[in-house]
Formats: C-alpha cells, sequence, structure tokens
C-alpha cells in the first residue's frame, strides 16, 4: 500500500485529493495546522466513512516549523508528497505579503529540504499556479510562457515553482509542479469569487441576503473543476519522467459571464441585487488567463470533464440544496 502525505488537507484542493488517493487504495496522512475553530468540514465524511478512516490519519502540522515537518517525513516515510498548503488568496496576499511568502515560498523551501534529507526516494507534487503568469499579455499561456507575476501570492508561488525546479535538476529529484489555472467546486472558499456569486445567489433566493457586493468583472479567468484537476496531480506523480505541467479547460470567461450564467439559472436580476464595490478591486489586477493544456492531454492523457456553464450550475445547485436541507 502506497503512503502519500498531503499539506493543506483541509482546503478544497487537499479533500478532493484526498478522495481520490483513498478510493484508489492509498494510506493518507493529512497536514493540518491548528486553527481556533473547527476546519474539517471539508473532509468530515471521511471520518464518517468506516471504510475511509481506516486508511486516513490527520495530523498538526504547520508549514512554518522545519522541525515538525521533518519529524512528519520520518514518521510516515511517504511514496508521495502532495504540497498543496497555502495562503492562496491573492487579494488577502497585498494586505499580509510576509505571511502568505512565508507559507507559500518559505514552507516550500522547508518541505523540501526535509524531503530531500529523509526521503529522496519519493515523488513531490508541487501546487504553481497560472498566477505566476500575472502580467504577461501572451496567451494561451503554457509551459513555455515567461513568468511575470502580479502580486505578493504569485511572486512567493513563482519562487517555490523555481525552486522546485532547481531541486529536481540539482539533487536528481521527482518533482513536478502543476500550473494549474483557477479551479472551482461546491467545496471552494466562500471569498472566491465564484463561490461568493453562488453562494449569494442561493442565499438571494431563499430571502437570506439582499445583495451582492463585488469588484472588476470584466477579469478573465480559465474556470475548471476542482475535482477533475486533482486527476492530473496524481497522474503527473504516476510518470516516470517528472515534469511540469499546465492544467486548464483551454476555455476564458469574464467574471460578468459566471455572474450571467449563475443568476439566470436562479431565476434571479443581477440589476437588482449586484453592487460593485471600489475596495473589492485589487491594487494590480491579473486581466486576463487562458491555459493551453496540450502538454497534460498528450503526455498525461488528462482532459477536463466539466465544462464552464455545468461548472456554474452545479456549484449554484449544491449551495440551494445546502440551505434547504
Ligand atoms: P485553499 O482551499 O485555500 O487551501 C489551502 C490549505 O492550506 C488549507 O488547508 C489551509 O489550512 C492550508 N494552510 C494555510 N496555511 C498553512 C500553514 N501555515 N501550514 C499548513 N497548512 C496551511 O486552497 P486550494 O484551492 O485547495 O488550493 C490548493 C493549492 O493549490 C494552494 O497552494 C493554492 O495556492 C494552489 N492553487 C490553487 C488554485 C485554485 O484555483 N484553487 C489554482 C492554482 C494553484 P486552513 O484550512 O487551516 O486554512
Ligand atoms: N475574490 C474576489 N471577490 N474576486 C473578485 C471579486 C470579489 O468580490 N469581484 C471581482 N473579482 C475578480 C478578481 O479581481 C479576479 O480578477 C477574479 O475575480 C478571480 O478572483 P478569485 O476568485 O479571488 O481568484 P484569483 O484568480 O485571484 O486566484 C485564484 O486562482 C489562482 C489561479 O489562477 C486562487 O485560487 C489562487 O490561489 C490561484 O493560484
Amino acid at each position: 500500500m502506497k503512503t502519500a502525505l498531503i499539506t493543506g488537507i483541509t482546503g478544497q484542493d487537499g479533500s478532493y485529493l484526498a478522495d481520490l488517493l483513498l478510493s484508489k487504495g492509498y494510506k493518507v496522512v493529512g497536514v493540518k495546522r491548528r486553527t481556533s475553530l473547527i476546519s474539517t468540514d471539508r473532509i468530515d465524511h471521511v471520518f464518517n466513512d468506516p471504510d475511509l478512516i481506516m486508511n486516513f490519519n490527520l495530523v498538526y502540522g504547520n508549514m512554518n516549523d522545519s522541525g515538525c515537518l521533518h519529524r512528519l517525513l520520518i514518521e510516515h516515510q511517504p511514496d508521495e508528497i502532495y504540497n498543496l498548503a497555502a495562503q492562496s488568496h491573492v487579494r488577502v496576499s497585498f494586505d499580509t505579503p510576509e505571511e502568505t511568502t512565508e507559507i507559500v515560498a518559505m514552507g516550500t523551501l522547508r518541505l523540501l529540504e526535509a524531503y530531500r534529507n529523509i526521503c529522496p526516494e519519493a515523488k513531490f507534487y508541487q501546487a504553481s499556479s497560472s498566477e505566476m503568469f500575472g502580467d504577461n499579455p501572451e496567451n494561451p499561456q503554457s509551459e513555455a510562457t515567461r513568468l511575470m507575476p502580479a502580486s505578493p501570492y504569485a511572486c512567493a508561488k513563482t519562487y517555490a515553482h523555481n525552486l522546485c525546479r532547481n531541486y529536481r535538476e540539482s539533487y536528481g529529484l521527482h518533482i513536478s509542479s502543476g500550473i494549474l489555472f483557477n479551479h472551482e467546486s461546491p467545496r471552494r472558499g466562500e471569498t472566491f469569487v465564484t463561490r461568493k456569486i453562488t453562494r449569494a445567489a442561493a442565499r438571494i433566493k431563499m430571502g437570506l441576503q439582499d445583495s451582492l457586493y463585488l469588484g472588476n468583472l470584466d477579469a478573465k479567468r480559465d474556470w475548471g473543476f476542482a475535482g477533475d484537476y486533482v486527476e492530473a496531480m496524481w497522474m503527473m506523480l504516476q510518470q516516470e519522467v517528472p515534469d511540469d505541467y499546465v492544467v486548464a479547460t483551454g476555455e476564458t470567461h469574464t467574471v460578468k459571464e459566471f455572474l450571467e450564467v449563475v443568476f439566470k439559472h436562479a431565476g434571479l436580476d443581477i440589476d437588482e441585487y449586484v453592487k460593485i464595490d471600489e475596495r473589492l478591486f485589487r491594487p494590480h489586477e491579473v486581466p486576463l488567463l487562458l491555459g493551453d493544456p496540450t502538454k497534460a492531454k498528450e503526455k498525461l492523457g488528462w482532459e477536463p470533464k466539466t465544462r464552464f456553464e455545468g461548472l456554474a450550475k452545479l456549484m449554484y445547485d449544491a449551495d440551494l440544496r445546502g440551505l434547504v436541507r
């Protein structure tokens, strides 16, 4: 039985990846930081399933704590390490740049050092991001597109991404980075724009909210489904040779288009409920992300199964179900 260690287990991707690996018969060690409120909502279903919980181990750990990361790798000797932990909110990274950098950049360095010293035979997945393309107007963006990060979050991700390539080349380690474009789901954090919209629409429909404040509606993103994207992470670590891959749908849409699909599906009038709040604009916006997933398709055999409209509707439906339960 293979053992996989996942940092960021309580996050959107950590929970879908745990589901996938448990279904494949892995033993999963999920690393959780201490929080003042319980933060395991996204993995509670694992605890409630006697077959899954047998192979699941939730442990405390923090990307800011080298000694702890070393101890976890010594204790669990993973075959695969998935580094998903992050302060992952781009807007918030302008407010907390140092904390973001500590977790995303220095945290990755700490984990890589523990990995190369303790279990260098393991395979390592790094959660890189399309945000790293930032100011580069080239599109679609591929593995060859120059990184021009435009936020403290993206700068930290770029450091971690470069470091992973450097460790792979310097020490011959099996490290692959997935340059993932935006991916969403009913488990998406409530402050990211897609979930903010679907949750608000459901609440408005139920009479629990009477307005939705948003920032820049013109930004374009390549949005896919998180459940599809964690499959690509796993596929990368099943390759003989490590590499970097763009994971995207190859379609881009504005925030406004996402809003329109959701409000139409909900039978709501945008003009009646949606207001623009200048405070939600960013000091520096990334106007357009559009990925070219050709390499992932050709080398991994990966393709997205869920498309834009279906994604928006399934997220709204899940939020509505959550309220009428
Ligand atoms: P997420 O929902 O924000 O989850 C982030 C996870 O990191 C949470 O479990 C969080 O724990 C944990 N974490 C934060 N600080 C930590 C620390 N100091 N020590 C240990 N754990 C810590 O993010 P996601 O959407 O699942 O994304 C997963 C990864 O992919 C992230 O690295 C993100 O930057 C990257 N990424 C995401 C996307 C996307 O569109 N979702 C696209 C490209 C790349 P708490 O629950 O305690 O906060
Ligand atoms: N969050 C948020 N809230 N974004 C808004 C809002 C709002 O009220 N109004 C408009 N937007 C716009 C943002 O300005 C941005 O252009 C777009 O919606 C998407 O914002 P987010 O959903 O916060 O995602 P992101 O693109 O900044 O970052 C996500 O994707 C990256 C990959 O490209 C995060 O998941 C990152 O962790 C990830 O790396």
